[in-house]
């Protein structure tokens, strides 16, 4: 099952507003991204749990500073590896109702640290098994900067392969879309 719809909010708001229902006080969320914290602090929020990963150790320190402000981090761990690497490193037979990637590059920092197609589709297969049945995988994908366009299209290729029996897919796509505008992308596992 695939649909497309329109939004007037920003992607970023857009993506937590959509993964919040499948949120709760028993959940586990895994934040494949952590750049600045926004994300993980929102699945802190509303998660029992968050495993959030980064390579750089820059976002390990604006995000753990963040979660400290807001009496969050207890409920987060902090993990400083690729998020390729997640099944490896979240404790077994764990499952996750919602899992963020929030790809492209940390702002205000070196933007050659950035997401690469082989890791994001290796690590967005890990999350598809790692995903509780009814749990969400959201993708916000930017093809506006150098190999953003590869890895979208390596996104839309990856889940046009999976079973429509299992996964429904979501394109939101903001109403005031421009020629390489960012696009949101949800894989809710149906069974
Ligand atoms: C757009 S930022 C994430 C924004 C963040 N979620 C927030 O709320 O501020 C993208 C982040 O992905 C990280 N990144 C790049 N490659 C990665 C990888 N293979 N595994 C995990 N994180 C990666 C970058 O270091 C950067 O911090």
């Amino acid at each position: 099952m695939l649909s497309t719809r329109f939004t007037l909010h920003s992607l970023v708001t857009e993506a937590h507003k959509t993964i919040q229902p499948y949120l709760s006080a028993q959940s586990i969320s895994i934040d494949a991204t952590m750049g600045n914290g926004h994300d993980c602090l929102f699945l802190a929020r509303h998660s029992h749990k968050v495993y959030a990963f980064d390579v750089q150790e820059e976002a390990i320190m604006t995000t753990r500073a963040r979660l400290e402000k807001n009496n969050c981090i207890d409920k987060v761990s902090l993990i400083h590896a690729s998020h390729e690497t997640m099944h490896s490193l979240i404790p077994q037979g764990e499952k996750a109702d919602a899992i963020l990637f929030n790809l492209g590059y940390l702002p205000h920092a070196d933007a050659t640290i950035i997401t690469q197609k082989k890791s994001t589709i290796a690590a967005l297969k890990h999350a598809s098994e790692l995903l509780s049945t009814q749990g969400i995988i959201s993708i916000l994908a930017y093809p506006g900067h150098s190999g953003g366009q590869a890895e979208m299209q390596a996104i839309v290729h990856w889940y046009k392969q999976l079973d429509s029996s299992h996964f429904a897919i979501s394109i939101i796509r903001s109403m005031h879309e421009k020629i390489n505008s960012p696009r949101l992308f949800t894989i809710q596992k149906l069974q």
